[in-house]
């Protein structure tokens, strides 16, 4: 398994997130958070099965005065990076913890080999959206009704980036 070279990054107000590889015991507080922050989130099952997985996806964690407050899950193969998860803590959220966290999967992406990185988001997402498009994603295909939502479904827009393109601010 590769180490992890990436240090962590300040941010404005002198706060720090620290990310590292999410481990079975992170899980309550990750599933805390993601219950929180999603109208539909993941079940314990599908973190556990990313975890599981072999080879396992790219799972981290982002920490904050020792507490858990970011998630994010990677699967990268074949020079693709794809993002499955990235989640603040909903309390914490509009205060730069995002653009870290994706900042360091970008960089784990890199790390492990990706060129490119594709996601799936809500159009309805705008702060995600608004996120993914500073950061230099362009939204490159529609998947009809992919989401379950309140009124049924949701289309997802499909974002991809090549790595090397990724904006300076991240
Ligand atoms: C999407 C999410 C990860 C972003 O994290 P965050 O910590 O809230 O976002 P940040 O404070 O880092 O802001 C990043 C950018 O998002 C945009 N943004 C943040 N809050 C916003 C708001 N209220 N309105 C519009 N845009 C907003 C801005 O472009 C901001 O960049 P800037 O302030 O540097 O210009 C977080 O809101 C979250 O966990 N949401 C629920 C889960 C989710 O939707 N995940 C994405 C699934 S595709």
């Amino acid at each position: 398994m590769a180490t992890d070279p990436i240090p962590p990054e300040p941010l404005n107000d002198g706060d720090v997130l620290v990310t590292r590889a999410m481990r079975r015991d992170d899980l309550e507080p990750v599933l805390t958070n993601e219950t929180r922050a999603y109208a539909f989130p993941w079940t314990l099952g599908m973190f556990e099965d990313c975890l599981n997985s072999q080879p396992p996806y790219d799972c981290r964690v982002g920490i904050r005065g020792g507490s858990i407050v970011a998630h994010g899950v990677l699967s990268v193969g074949a020079g693709e990076a794809h993002l499955l998860n990235v989640c603040v803590a909903r309390h914490l959220q509009g205060r730069g913890f995002g653009r870290v966290m994706l900042s360091q999967l970008l960089r784990r992406a890199a790390f492990l080999g990706a060129e490119q990185m594709f996601l799936e988001v809500r159009p309805s997402n705008r702060v995600a959206v608004t996120l993914y498009e500073s950061i230099g994603f362009s939204c490159i295909g529609v998947r009809k009704g992919y989401y379950p939502s309140e009124l049924g479904r949701e289309d997802a827009h499909v974002y991809g980036l090549y790595l090397t393109d990724a904006s300076e601010s991240v």
